[in-house]
Order: structure tokens, then C-alpha cells, then sequence
């Protein structure tokens, strides 16, 4: 179908279209265009990877950047603007070595440094970053919900959340951050109607395994066996196994492994659970 005739509503339509789009490309980083605010609540404020003065407003799931006023630095934790001495800004990478950090407040961003580069990755399908193991994971091994409490606190409409670890606690959204709730005498947090309850009226199960997995920053990275392009970040399926991957920067190359269970997406460029990786 063609649209011939464009009136004034449909044209500040389009313009607001096009500044969405826009504001989409600017908080997209790294290689695979990962979207800052995606999965994130409205008014969050997210800080600015490698830009501790700079930090951005997730609306709609696209980033408003903003910039603090001068000697200022954003603290993710307070959601403000704080005296650049006060503030835990997000790390950098280090100029060695393989390791990561989360993006603080996104529970499923993380920061992945190889040799003092950086590039921005995103767990898919629910799994999150697990700053334990430096991959991601399952949410009943991470029970990050920081993504979804803002600052704005209405006391008409609480934020109850869930936990993804235990059936018998869950979250409220208190000055921007999850306090976390217990039920009492063997009661379940009963997500419908946000009141602890009867097992039987909740069926919760939540799964967890005993596992040992070293993170990537505790054990000497092992370099990948392939030729890694000689410039720029790639991600490749590993030759051999679909749970583990190659991560090459700059002609250099690592191998990465996924969290047990998972397997290698390179769609997504990032472990999955095996019910979502169409080949
Ligand atoms: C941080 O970002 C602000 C706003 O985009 C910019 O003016 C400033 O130069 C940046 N600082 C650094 C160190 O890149
Ligand atoms: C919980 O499971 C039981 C047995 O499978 C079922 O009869 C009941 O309807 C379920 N309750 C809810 C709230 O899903």
C-alpha cells in the first residue's frame, strides 16, 4: 500500500518516528547494536560505558542521553548526578586480560574486556549476567530485578516483583532499589495476587543445581583455535563444541564458555537456552 498524501499529523508522526529511531542508534553500542534500555523500566537512568559525566533516560526502551553538570559524575545507584568524589562510576577495562563487569541496573548487560578493549553483550531469553561466573546464566542463580525499580515511587502503585530464586521471597521497589520480603510460617509469594499464599495456590518451582564454574578473570584465557580477522570485535561458533564460542579483538582470540546447559547462539552472538537457537 502507498500513502500518497502525507497531512501535518502523520508528518510530526513520522518526526517523532525518526528521533525514536535516532535516539535508538545513539543508545545501541558494540559490535551486535545492543540497545542500553531494552528490558529496562521507564525513568530508569542508565550510566555511560567509558563516560562517568555522562548517563542516559530509558522511555519507551530508547536512551535520552544526558549529561551531568561540570565536576559532577552519575551514580547508578543513587539514579543522580553526585560531587565526582562520592560516585562508584562503572568500572574500565582493564588493559590486560579477559574479564567482565555488569551494566549496572540492566541485570542482563554486561561489559566484556579483552586485552583493554571493551564491547558491550546482552544475555537473551530472560538469562542474566552473572557477575559471579562472568557469563550468563539461569535468573534463579542471579535474582537481579535493580532493571525494574525507579526512583519514581508511587505510593498508589507499588512495584511488587517477584523473586527468581526462592519461592517464599519477593521484591518491593523502595527508593529505587528491591528491598527484598519473605514470607512467613512456609507461605509463597503468589505473583497474581501479590500476597503470600498457599503453596498449592502458587505452584512455584524454582530449579538450582550445585555447580562450580571458574569466572573468566580467575583462570588464564585460552586463546582460541582460529585465525581471528586482524581487526575489530568477532564473535564465531566454536569448531568443536556449541557450548563454548570464540571472542576475537583485534586479531587476537579467546575462548569463551557458556554457562552449563546453554549453547552458543550466533544469531544473538551469546549462549542461550537450547530451546531458542534456531540453527
Ligand atoms: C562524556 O560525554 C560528554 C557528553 O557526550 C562529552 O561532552 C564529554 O566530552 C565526554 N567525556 C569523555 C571523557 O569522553
Ligand atoms: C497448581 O497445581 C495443581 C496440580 O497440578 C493444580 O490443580 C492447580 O490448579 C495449580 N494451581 C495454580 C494456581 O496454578
Amino acid at each position: 500500500m502507498f500513502i500518497h498524501i502525507v497531512n501535518q499529523e502523520d508528518r510530526t508522526m513520522i518526526y517523532q518516528l525518526a528521533l525514536m529511531a535516532l535516539a535508538l542508534v545513539m543508545g545501541s553500542n558494540g559490535v551486535t547494536g545492543v540497545n542500553i534500555c531494552s528490558g529496562v523500566a521507564d525513568n530508569l537512568f542508565l550510566p555511560q560505558v567509558n563516560n562517568c559525566s555522562a548517563y542516559n533516560l530509558c522511555i519507551g526502551e530508547t536512551a535520552i542521553q544526558r549529561v551531568c553538570p561540570s565536576s559532577y559524575y552519575f551514580d547508578a545507584a543513587e539514579q543522580e548526578c553526585l560531587v565526582a568524589e562520592e560516585v562508584k562510576c562503572l568500572p574500565t577495562c582493564p588493559t590486560t586480560g579477559l574479564s567482565s563487569f555488569g551494566y549496572s541496573r540492566t541485570c542482563n548487560k554486561y561489559i566484556l574486556c579483552y586485552g583493554g578493549a571493551s564491547v558491550i553483550r546482552q544475555c537473551s531469553d530472560g538469562l542474566q549476567y552473572n557477575k559471579n561466573t562472568d557469563r550468563c546464566d539461569y535468573p534463579q542463580y542471579v535474582d537481579c530485578l535493580s532493571n525494574l525499580c525507579t526512583k519514581y515511587d508511587d505510593p498508589e502503585d507499588i512495584v511488587y516483583l517477584a523473586s527468581k530464586s526462592a519461592c517464599d521471597k519477593y521484591f518491593v521497589c523502595l527508593n529505587g532499589f528491591p528491598t527484598v520480603q519473605t514470607c512467613s510460617n512456609g507461605l509463597q509469594y503468589n505473583p497474581e495476587t501479590k500476597l503470600c499464599d498457599f503453596p498449592s495456590n502458587v505452584n512455584c518451582t524454582v530449579e538450582t543445581l550445585q555447580r562450580n564454574i571458574l569466572p573468566y578473570a580467575k583462570a588464564p584465557p585460552r586463546s582460541a583455535d582460529i585465525t581471528c580477522p586482524a581487526k575489530g570485535t568477532h564473535f564465531f561458533a566454536h569448531q568443536k563444541r556449541s557450548d563454548a564460542y570464540y571472542y576475537c579483538q583485534d586479531g587476537r582470540g579467546v575462548t569463551l564458555d557458556c554457562t552449563p546447559g546453554l549453547v552458543y547462539d550466533s544469531k544473538t552472538e551469546d549462549c542461550r537456552e537450547p530451546q531458542f537457537v534456531h540453527a
